[in-house]
């Protein structure tokens, strides 16, 4: 069993070498034994979170207590924040299915990602009055579902507050602020009949968009700039309620396990890199899980233990900071994968300006990203495979959206690996489920509107 968590080996030439690679990298290779430590702090976490204890788990209510049963209606507004990249999208759904689909992307610069909340909410409001106009619907009516994709304090499925920023937004003034009513405020301002239904995390669009696919769907996962979780909990363990749910049996629950370990319980898996990382992100000292699993970080850590090789005269040079990216370490898994080095001494050549690259320093600089990436794929799955344990289902589908789950070449097979090797008793499947942050959200938009159909009766 222990064997099976090991990253593959390096083979060098030299192997001395080959040694001081392994012994520098150490600490980012996690045994099975220290894998079931973090899960089992994982799970004491997860209580403490939802009994409202302090915890470094937020294990915030949606509110959404029903995943789509196929009858969903109507034309919603979806807006998409999380990335660079702030998408407007209007979409149909008849009898459940997605009908029409128009979606336009707008850039959200630095400037924007780093000044005041106003100014960017004013900004998404701009956004959306020139969908509108473009659409020549600048009159009708509209609900909207608004994919939040930060951590929240949710009052209601159509209200919550920012906690804290992540990944690479840090505008001031909105932390504790509403940003659903912000949101209908600028909307307002610009005469736009729209009005914000539901509120909700990547996770939870990814979730109804995965259960509107495949009935078993009972968890979400984002692997993706960052990384989150939700799945569905039964109400009867979730504390935070703010209104009467006696009705209500099971409830999405939004982990929030980027922020994972940030009160200390977690500090035994930190090496010098991770250090490093955070040291040198946006947002030091908070979310520091994210850092060892995001697309964000990814490239960041390679370039961090690149440099701590170079340094011990293990690899020709420190690489320039910043050039590494998630893209390179997907690129030198998929050429480990295929037993090439073609592409990664290229690349590195381009990353390592100056420095003569050979065939045996591209085999460090791969073994470096499979370790990281092992060690990702390996965190992850111990919260999937917490949550499926916690579920008592038969069967589980766990839907998993996000570019670093798209596109590295290896993760979703390890993920499937460590998840089987530490959930044995627990049945599950893996699925891709793109556009949960559109599709999901005018999804949630119906059921709202359905319950809340149901609730006059
Ligand atoms: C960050 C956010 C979280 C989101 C995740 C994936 O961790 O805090 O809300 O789900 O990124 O986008």
């Amino acid at each position: 069993w222990h064997q099976q968590f090991l990253p593959s080996q390096l083979r060098l030439d030299d192997k001395l070498r080959t040694q001081k690679v392994e012994a520098r990298l150490a600490d980012l290779v996690l045994s099975g034994d220290v894998l079931r430590r973090v899960g089992d702090v994982f799970e004491q976490e997860l209580e403490r979170g939802l009994q409202e204890k302090p915890s470094s788990l937020q294990m915030e209510n949606t509110y959404v207590p029903e995943l789509p049963d196929g009858t969903e209606e109507g034309v919603f507004l979806a807006l998409d924040l999380g990335g660079t990249n702030f998408r407007v999208l209007l979409l149909e759904l008849k009898a459940g299915q997605l009908v029409r689909q128009n979606v336009k992307q707008y850039h959200i610069s630095n400037a924007l990602r780093l000044g005041t909340g106003d100014e960017l909410f004013n900004y998404l409001a701009d956004c959306v009055q020139d969908f509108l106009q473009q659409l020549g619907m600048e009159d009708q009516e509209f609900s909207l579902g608004f994919t939040f994709s930060f951590p929240m304090k949710q009052h209601s499925i159509s209200s919550g507050e920012l906690i804290t920023w992540t990944k690479s937004f840090k505008c001031s003034g909105l932390e504790g602020v509403d940003v659903a009513a912000l949101l209908e405020r600028c909307l307002r301002a610009r005469r736009l009949r729209v009005t914000v239904r539901v509120l909700l995390n990547d996770t939870t669009g990814t979730l109804v968009a995965g259960a509107h696919m495949h009935r078993s769907v009972g968890i979400a996962v984002i692997l993706g700039t960052g990384s989150n979780g939700c799945y569905m909990e039964r109400a009867s363990r979730v504390r935070h309620w703010e209104a009467a749910h006696e009705s209500v049996r099971d409830v999405c629950v939004d982990v929030e396990w980027g922020a994972f370990g940030d009160n200390g319980c977690l500090d035994f898996l930190k090496s010098e890199f991770d250090r490093e990382v955070d040291a040198g992100s946006l947002l030091a000292t908070s979310f520091t899980f994210e850092k060892y699993i995001g697309g964000k970080y990814l490239g960041s850590l390679l370039t961090s233990a690149l440099s701590a090789l170079a340094r011990d005269g293990l690899f020709p040079a420190e690489p320039t900071p910043d050039a590494l990216q998630t893209a390179h370490l997907s690129l030198f898994e998929e050429e480990n994968c295929a037993g090439e080095v073609t592409r990664t001494v290229a690349a590195l050549r381009e990353v390592c300006p100056g420095a003569s690259i050979t065939a045996q320093d591209a085999l460090v600089a791969q073994h470096v990203a499979h370790v990281i990436s092992n060690r990702a794929a390996q965190l992850v799955s111990v919260c999937i495979s917490t949550l499926l344990r916690r579920m008592e289902r038969p069967h589980v589908g766990v839907a998993v959206d996000g570019s670093v789950f798209k596109h590295h070449p290896r993760i979703a097979s390890l993920m499937k690996k460590y998840i089987a090797l530490l959930a044995p008793q627990n049945s599950f499947e893996l699925l891709g489920a793109e556009d949960g942050s559109g599709k999901g959200s005018a999804l949630t938009a119906a059921i709202a509107a359905r319950l809340a159909a149901q609730y006059k009766r």
